[in-house]
């Protein structure tokens, strides 16, 4: 047996004794720990998805965590129109503001999520009044302005934005949304020219979901070369990554990073989870169904363990290509938090993250570590 394989199983076995046998002393074992961002400094810096739970009159020990394990700060839902932009002219900047305040007071790098989206909008942004549709020119000054308003704002404070999230189809086809059909195909150019005139320091990312599936992969590299040639400004590509205990195959994820280095951007993996439950069928709309959901007591050991092994294959892939990564940001820090807990259907027990509801690190998170110590 191998020395990684010998630390993975003492690493799980002693997390799942621990927690199984004494939560108190699991809580002890994660205070002990040197925290994430601190074991991986020398590969990519770790970060984590926050929302208001956190920044107002936060819980000591999730905030304690946090701190330990986490450098860079991703908010979940405050940046999308629908929450800083409800109407037009009325923007809300409380809890934006709030984020970089509080990531200033705590010493984290911050990370904006998204500039521009086709979700979490409100229809109002495409009409002049009701039944009667934006035209392109209106449309776009909307867009340059909503994007350079933010930028500007937070320039200096947020250091990498995603310009623009999930533009294109599984396929490689470009999402039929109301920036396309309105303002046309170059959206996604503009909208990175607007964040680069407002804050020219900040790192600018295309942010999209299963770029590891081929079609879509090479569809996002062919948008990173008409950037290039048409002098459009990019960093980074993010990819998402919420990935499952079968899928996808970690093969594709590696060469999906290895042809976006290629072509000389660097690399976030924006999103990470591994959701543990079983997916519902493909056909139809997917409903609650008591079989679909059966951890809702609790996680059973083993499942837990191969969670705990596929975070470990994970990171071993991404350690592979750390000098093309800059960041690893996992979707949420506590299992109840995460989204995954209502998608595909709502109202599951998910455990999708490397804490417990008990804010208890799992095998997943020694894992982990166990890779760096
Ligand atoms: O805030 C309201 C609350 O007042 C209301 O009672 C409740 C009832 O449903 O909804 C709450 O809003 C929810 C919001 O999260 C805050 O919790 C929305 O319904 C829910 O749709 C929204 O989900 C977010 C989702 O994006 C929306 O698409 C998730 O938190 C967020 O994690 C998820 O994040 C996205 C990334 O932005 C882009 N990539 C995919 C990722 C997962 O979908």
């Amino acid at each position: 047996m191998n020395l990684q394989r010998r630390k993975f199983i003492k690493a799980v076995a002693l997390s799942l004794g621990v927690i199984a046998c004494a939560p108190g002393l699991a809580i002890a074992s994660s205070r002990a720990s040197k925290g994430l961002k601190n074991l991986f400094s020398n590969d990519f810096e770790i970060g984590t998805v926050v929302g208001p739970e956190l920044l107002i009159n936060p819980k000591k020990e999730l905030l304690e965590i946090v701190k330990r394990d986490f450098g860079v700060l991703t908010t979940e839902n405050i940046f999308k129109w629908e929450n800083i932009h409800p109407t037009d002219g009325h923007w809300n900047w409380v809890y934006a503001d709030e984020f970089v305040a509080f990531g200033k007071s705590h010493d984290f790098v911050l990370h904006g999520h998204p500039l521009l989206w086709h979700s979490q909008i409100p229809v109002g942004v495409f009409h002049e009044r009701k039944d009667k549709p934006l035209n392109r020119n209106a449309l776009l000054a909307k867009l340059e302005s909503h994007v350079s308003t933010i930028a500007d704002r937070y320039k200096g404070a947020i250091t990498s934005w995603d310009v623009v999230n999930e533009a294109f189809e599984d396929d490689g086809s470009l999402v039929q949304n109301r920036w396309l059909q309105t303002v046309g195909p170059d959206y996604i150019h503009l909208a990175f020219r607007a964040a680069r005139a407002a804050d020219s320091r900040a790192t600018l990312i295309y942010n999209d979901y299963n770029l590891w599936k081929p079609e879509k992969r090479d569809r996002v590299v062919q948008l990173i070369r008409e950037f290039k040639a048409k002098q459009v400004p990019i960093d980074a590509i993010g990819i998402q990554g919420h990935i499952g205990l079968d899928y996808p195959d970690l093969s594709h994820l590696s060469a999906a990073i290895s042809a976006f280095a290629r072509e000389g951007v660097r690399v976030h993996l924006s999103e990470l989870e591994v959701d543990v439950l079983p997916s519902p069928s493909r056909d139809g709309l997917p409903s609650y169904d008591l079989a679909l959901d059966p951890y809702r007591e609790n996680l059973p050991d083993s499942v837990s363990l191969a969670q705990a092994k596929r975070y470990e294959e994970l990171f071993k892939v991404l350690l592979k290509h750390r000098d093309s990564i800059d960041r690893v940001t996992i979707w949420g820090v506590t299992d109840d938090q995460s989204w995954k807990n209502d998608f595909p259907i709502e109202g599951r027990t998910n455990h999708a993250l490397l804490f417990d509801r008990d804010q208890r690190p799992k095998p997943a998170y020694h894992a982990i570590a166990a890779l760096k110590s």
